[in-house]
């Protein structure tokens, strides 16, 4: 989402007559996009403006805008003297108009306010991370309130940015060249449009599985999506995916835990069982489906046995990815209440133990791709061979192999004939 957002800013800038530059020490102004997600992140940004501006001294102008702009607000000026200006989560499209307050003198502008009725949604081509894959934002803010999590109020309510506007801008990326468009939000299967959905003609339970099957009308080559909410998983998402070639065989699906004691203090709204049949659904496809997902060690009041639940549970999934995240209070939640009493050096042991059996689960999830033959976009020419060609599959997993004559932006036949540690690699057949 972050990514997103600063192609959309990027887009506005440029539109607004401003240049943008890859490079930072010939910019006039440094605008840094932040995650306040775990404290970690959050800790950059300080690290980042003293680099920009030593000791709050220095010419250039920096703004900060994203989820720590929008939490810390006016005290970021206390913490730290090199910032300018402050744009909030929901303030993007008017990072112009921020700017151009503090060149013209103004101290300490800042802007928390809500986004404009008429906010413009598009992204350039130009200020895309990528020709061929485009993030497109169907869903903003989440109304979950997991206790853990900061994102609530950092981005404020959930917003579905109405169908008809995601067909349309679907049909134009396809225009355009893009071969994959990726449908992002905290939770995109909580998509909720308003009364003039454009989605009647669609068959499907939610919203979401519409949405997804008009997506897939549109033609283009490859759809994927993420995040989705466990709760909200409808098993009708699996049939669209049955229905459908180009919605990729890939899910997202954070578990966060493998203990209902847990889960229940998260309130994620999920059992280990209820969870678990989700991923049966999944399993059940005639399609092959890859699953990866989020678990947060850690949480106040984790056992060892609520552990083993962890554990047991992602070596029962068979992940084919599982980031693993130790659990960091974060101020204004919930949990952030309850006594953050799960030591340091127990979360580490506990984050190297689960990342050993994720590791079982990734080497043999690629060496069952051995031998098979997959789609792959070749969406660049690989950093260490310059021969080679790097692309996701439809199942987003990386492949690497010789282009022979094949260019970024084709879906290629791919054979796999090798699984390395992270990536697999193989021959166009
Ligand atoms: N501490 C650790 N991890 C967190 N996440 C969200 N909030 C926290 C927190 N306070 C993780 C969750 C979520 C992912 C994006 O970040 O696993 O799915
Ligand atoms: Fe955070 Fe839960 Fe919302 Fe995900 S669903 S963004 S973890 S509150």
């Amino acid at each position: 989402m972050n990514v997103s957002d600063s192609e959309r800013v990027s887009t506005l800038l440029e539109s607004e007559g401003f240049e943008i530059t890859a490079d930072e020490s010939s910019a006039d102004i440094v605008l840094l996009n932040t995650c306040s997600v775990r404290e970690k992140a959050e800790h950059k940004l300080y690290t980042r403006v003293g680099q920009i501006k030593p000791g709050g001294r220095g010419d250039k102008i920096v703004g900060v805008m994203g989820c720590v702009a929008q939490l810390e607000g006016e005290t970021l000026f206390e913490k730290d003297r090199g910032i300018d200006f402050v744009v909030g989560t929901r303030a993007v499209g008017r990072v112009h108009k921020a700017i151009r307050q503090a060149v013209s003198g103004n101290a300490k502008v800042i802007d928390l306010k809500d986004r404009e009725d008429d906010y413009d949604w598009t992204v350039a081509d130009k200020s895309r991370h990528s020709p061929y894959v485009a993030f497109l934002p169907i869903i903003e803010g989440c109304n979950k309130f997991c206790t853990y999590c900061i994102v609530p109020f950092s981005r404020g309510r959930e917003k579905s940015l109405p169908a008809s506007e995601i067909v349309r801008q679907v049909l134009e990326l396809r225009r355009t060249g893009v071969k994959e468009v990726h449908l992002i939000g905290q939770n995109v299967n909580s998509y909720r449009p308003g009364t003039e959905s454009g989605l009647e003609e669609f068959r499907g339970a939610t919203p979401f599985s519409r949405l997804l099957r008009a997506v897939a009308a549109t033609g283009i080559e490859r759809i994927k999506f993420t995040t989705s909410f466990p709760r909200d998983f409808h098993p009708d998402i699996v049939d669209a995916l049955d229905e459908y070639e180009n919605l990729c065989n890939w899910v997202h699906l954070p578990v966060q835990s493998g203990s209902d004691r847990i889960l229940r203090a998260m309130r994620r709204g999920h059992t280990v069982e209820s969870y678990m049949q989700r991923i049966e659904r999944i399993r059940r496809s005639p399609r092959e489906i890859a699953i990866t997902t989020d678990i947060i060690v850690g949480f106040p009041g984790e056992t060892d046995e609520d552990f083993r639940g962890t554990k047991e549970l992602v070596r029962d999934c068979g992940y084919d990815a599982a980031y693993i995240f130790k659990y960091s209070p974060r101020p204004g939640t919930p949990a952030a209440e309850l006594e953050d009493d799960v030591s340091d050096e127990t979360k580490k042991t506990r984050f190297l133990e689960l990342e050993e059996i994720q590791k079982e689960n990734l080497a043999r999830s690629l060496s069952n791709a051995v031998g098979k033959v997959y789609n792959v976009l070749a969406e660049k020419t690989s950093e260490r061979d310059g021969g080679h060609l790097s692309g996701h599959t439809s199942c987003h997993k990386v492949v690497n192999f010789p282009g022979n004559g094949a260019a970024p932006g084709e879906i290629c036949r791919v054979k796999i004939t090798e699984a390395k540690s992270n990536t697999l690699f193989g021959e166009r057949v």
